[in-house]
């Protein structure tokens, strides 16, 4: 055992159901592979404290605006109002965005919600209605969904911050049509309401001429950090979730990431030992793991918040960078009987962070299997929630003895508070990795440049790159 202290754990503190388990990303013991704890307080240290204080600097200079989200009141205030609105009058509740303006909405309805598409009607003869996230173009999925449901009670919420993405206004430029249909052109504006930049963008104009109404996204805000902006709460609030507690827990994660010291700090935690792995040991396939199917759509969203945050051709000051851990969702159990092979035994290039649940609640038990079975006789008194924990530890364990490193974040439950605080420390961590890496995470050009290309193909003039010219080029087969 190494002379320092074995420190691998950032506590929750007070009413925080969050703790970072990072045990074993350490070196404790001189024969193990991983970090000298030493050098948390050391150079890892050191490197953390510059970075939070680049965050800071940018947060002081207003462009970290997401980081000010959890303690705003007249925001939620007013998103609260606009989605009391709507109860009682509409069955179902549709989000029309893509990217940073679907997939955190999709977490929190996942996660508060069970991923149970009818989940508001549980409320019996409630007042929230069903939430959907149309986020794709893909003509099947709108289609059939659009089929499905009654326009006469159905609301759109169109979300863009730019007001100019090409999937999210096709999308509403089909439903407008059938809302023309079917309601009626006068009433169409009673469906709608977009979610948009408070000045700027196509949207805005629009819903300024067509009298629709709005809800900002802060200028300060970008797509996949907004979702504690309207872009998420007003759709959660909508279906019935607790916005003030989601927001209670961000605010206490906000808290904890005030400080600069790493071993305190569970978002410099995450950031520095993912980054360290990554430039370091060549880990760079980062892989966000929970076992809890309320998850996956989480796992979705901390893919593209870290991978359109840190994949960047130029870091900052305009040096070349070419940087970006490639992140990998993944769900246990379920990929142990999938990716859990690769990990175990393919390539070293690759870090786990797992998130778990301990969830005592709503125990499930197994039942006692039959003496034929006796491959199946497990101890009497167990649950699917141990057994799905043990899971978990196991794979951990599993993969240390293969010089596998993995780090976790547990929850002590699952609820509005719990999810908020998990949404800003990955929020957290990607723009402290950001700083590490030594790029700027709230950019996003190599996205800019595709969207240009399909306004491009589209035909729009002024908008043409190149390497579009040949359609029937030979090279194809
Ligand atoms: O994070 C981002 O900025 C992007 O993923 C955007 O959210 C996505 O491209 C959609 O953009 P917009 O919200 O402007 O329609």
């Amino acid at each position: 055992m190494r002379g320092a202290p074995a420190v691998s754990l950032v506590g929750g503190t007070g009413m925080s159901a969050l703790t970072v388990d990072y045990r074993n990303l350490l070196a404790i013991d001189e024969d193990e592979d991983g970090v000298d704890p030493e050098r948390l307080d050391g150079d890892l240290g050191s490197r953390f404290r510059v970075a939070h204080r680049n965050v800071e600097r940018a947060r002081r200079s207003g462009s970290m605006g997401f980081l000010d989200l959890p303690g705003a009141t007249e925001a939620p205030a007013r998103i609260r109002r606009a989605a009391a609105g709507l109860h009682g009058r509409f069955d179902d509740f549709v989000v029309l965005g893509i990217g940073g303006s679907a997939l955190g909405t999709r977490t929190l309805r996942d996660a508060l919600g069970a991923g149970d598409p009818t989940f508001g009607a549980r409320d019996a003869g409630g007042p929230h209605p069903r939430l959907h996230v149309a986020d794709n173009i893909d003509p099947h999925s709108i289609g059939t969904l659009l089929d499905r449901l009654d326009m006469r009670r159905t609301f759109f919420n169109v979300v863009s911050k730019s007001g100019s993405t090409t999937e999210t206004l096709a999308q509403y430029l089909v439903v407008a049509e059938r809302l023309a249909r079917e309601v009626g052109r006068d009433r169409a504006r009673e469906h709608l309401l977009f979610t948009t930049d408070p000045e700027r963008g196509p949207l805005r104009a629009l819903a300024e001429a067509a009298g629709i109404p709005t809800l900002p996204v802060p200028g300060n805000v970008g797509g996949r950090f907004s979702v504690l902006s309207a872009v998420g709460l007003f759709p959660a609030a909508a279906a019935g979730l607790d916005v003030t507690a989601v927001l209670r827990g961000a605010a206490r994660m906000e808290r904890r990431c005030r400080t600069d010291e790493l071993t305190r700090n569970p978002a410099g935690v995450v950031a520095t030992l993912l980054y360290r792995a990554d430039v370091e040991c060549g880990q760079r396939v980062h892989v966000f793991m929970p076992y809890c199917d309320r998850l996956r759509s989480f796992a979705l969203w901390v893919q593209q918040l870290w991978g359109e945050s840190l994949g960047k051709a130029a870091g900052l000051g305009g040096r070349p960078a070419a940087t970006g851990p490639t992140p990998l969702p993944a769900a246990g159990a379920t990929d142990q009987h999938s990716l859990l092979q690769l990990f175990m035994e393919g390539p070293a290039d690759k870090v786990v962070c797992f998130v778990t649940v301990d969830a005592a609640d709503d125990p499930v038990p197994i039942g006692k299997a039959p003496a034929s079975l006796p491959a199946l006789e497990f101890p009497e008194g167990h649950t699917l929630n141990h057994l799905i924990a043990i899971e978990h530890a196991a794979t951990a364990a599993a993969l240390r003895t293969r010089s596998r490193p993995n780090l976790t974040v547990r929850l002590a439950r699952l609820d509005a508070e719990a999810l908020g605080e998990l949404i800003l420390l990955f929020q957290a961590a990607t723009v402290y990795a950001g700083f590490l890496y030594g790029v700027d995470p709230l950019t996003q050009p190599g996205v800019e440049l595709g969207k240009r290309y399909v306004h491009g193909l589209l035909g729009r003039p002024g908008y043409h790159p190149p390497g579009m010219e040949e359609a029937n080029h030979p090279w194809q087969v």
